[in-house]
């Protein structure tokens, strides 16, 4: 029998590149619109500094492209387990923490989805990647409870965590007619997180579902390593990545790097890294990449080129040659993007994400024929590249999509109806 009340609780999928909100109530959509019709929040601040105030979202982008002056945050979840968390940033002219930062865009979405379902939330379900951090138990841990301390001071009175490819089990279980063995593959901007689950409809209502969770695996590799790798091999060697000094060492690659990565783009617009770039201007054979970089720089024009290579990318799922408009830049400049030099930037990081689904049906002791489905969701698992690589590990299985951006937040609603009533 399904309940017939709406949850108490709501669960939260804060993502890297998207958080959606999701609310149990009987036969509708979970997911709470947040930003006009849609239901997933970019995950990006605005600071706004003409305005002064912050915005979020798709506003948020939109603000940053129409050329107001302020700083841009995307990736923010990136921060929980990184170093940086613990220090401060400025923004309109004062140190904040980077912790003030998440509530804030915690608290946006608390606030948007009680104004959207015209109730207040106490408890929440929070999902969580099966690690935060790769091979290190105690800052995985502090990462969790940074976002837990976060959630609890935005105002949730309790709190508590389920990993992301449950969720989407949960999700892709509400629609299955038998039982079936189910590989979760849920490549989002920051994680692969994987989960082998027994699912059916039978046991889809019990409370307890620890013996049908087989294992669970992940990785911290996602869109955002893709965009990197993309950007360091597609784009940045015409800002002088790979150039030569006169000395004959390689320029040092400090700046390229941040501005590939999403969550350190800032960095390379401080002080210190300006001066860093000017005085190495000199000791470069040929200045031409340099010169466009501290162009770019001025122009504080990061975020923008971050978000042509990520367009760029989305596009390769479809297309195989994409070119970036760089006449912002310098008259005539353009970058031209290709899918098999993506994919073989690629390699490397498929390999680790084959190896983590294999290390995972070995702790599961399952042989690749005796899972029935792989079921995919998350941003990423649309490149097409990433799909195959999937495939060539579990040929005999059935290949299911979900909801790209939408099953864990689907499924966090279910477990906090569970949950909290
Ligand atoms: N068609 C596509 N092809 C390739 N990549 C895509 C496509 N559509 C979206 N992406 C990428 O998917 C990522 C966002 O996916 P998603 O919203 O699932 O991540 P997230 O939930 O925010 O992150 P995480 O779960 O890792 O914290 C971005 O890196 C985006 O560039
Ligand atoms: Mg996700």
């Amino acid at each position: 029998m399904q309940p017939s009340t709406p949850a108490r609780a709501c669960g939260i999928d804060f993502g890297t590149s998207n958080s959606t909100v999701g609310w149990w109530r009987p036969d509708s959509d979970p997911l709470i619109a947040l930003e006009q019709d849609q239901s997933t929040l970019p995950s990006v601040v605005f600071f706004n500094l003409e305005e002064r105030r912050p915005v979020y979202g798709r506003q948020a982008l939109a603000e940053y492209l129409e050329g107001y002056d302020g700083r841009l945050m995307r990736s923010l979840k990136s921060l929980l387990g990184s170093k940086l968390l613990k220090s401060e940033t400025t923004v309109l002219g004062s140190a904040v923490p980077f912790k003030d930062i998440l509530g804030l865009f915690l608290g946006t979405l608390k606030a948007r989805a009680e104004a959207a379902a015209g109730r207040p939330f106490e408890q929440v379900v929070l999902g969580r990647p099966v690690f935060f951090v790769d091979d290190d138990e105690q800052a995985d841990r502090e990462a969790a409870d940074t976002l837990a301390a976060v959630a609890r001071k935005i105002g949730f009175a309790e709190v508590s965590f389920q990993y992301e490819p449950i969720a989407a089990a949960f999700d892709y279980e509400s629609r299955i007619e038998a039982e079936e063995r189910v590989l979760i593959v849920d490549i989002g901007g920051g994680t692969s997180d994987f989960s082998l689950v027994r699912l059916s409809p039978e046991r889809r209502l019990l409370d307890e579902r620890q013996a049908d969770i087989l294992g669970t695996g992940g990785v911290h590799i996602g869109g955002t390593d893709f965009d990197k790798q993309l950007s360091l091999h597609g784009v940045m060697p015409l800002f002088g990545y790979g150039s030569r000094m006169k000395s004959d060492a390689p320029m040092p690659t400090a700046t390229h790097l941040n501005l590939a990565t999403w969550h350190t783009i800032n960095a390379a617009y401080s002080a210190a890294s300006q001066r860093s770039l000017q005085s190495m201007r000199y000791d470069i054979v040929d200045p031409t990449g340099i010169d466009r970089l501290m162009r770019l720089i001025e122009q504080r024009a990061g975020h923008w080129l971050a978000m042509q290579v990520e367009a760029g990318k989305i596009a390769l799922s479809d297309e195989t040659r994409y070119r970036i408009d760089l006449q912002r830049i310098e008259q005539g400049l353009e970058a031209t993007l290709t899918r098999p030099a993506f994919e073989q930037t690629l390699q490397p990081l498929l390999e680790r994400l084959r190896t983590a689904v294999g290390e995972l049906l070995s702790r599961a002791e399952l042989g690749a024929d005796q899972v029935d489905t792989v079921f995919f969701t998350g941003g990423s698992s649309g490149i097409p590249a990433l799909r195959r690589s999937m495939e060539s590990l579990l040929p005999q299985a059935r290949q299911v999509e979900g909801n790209r951006f939408g099953s864990i937040g689907s499924g966090l609603a279910i477990e906090a109806k569970k949950r909290y009533g």
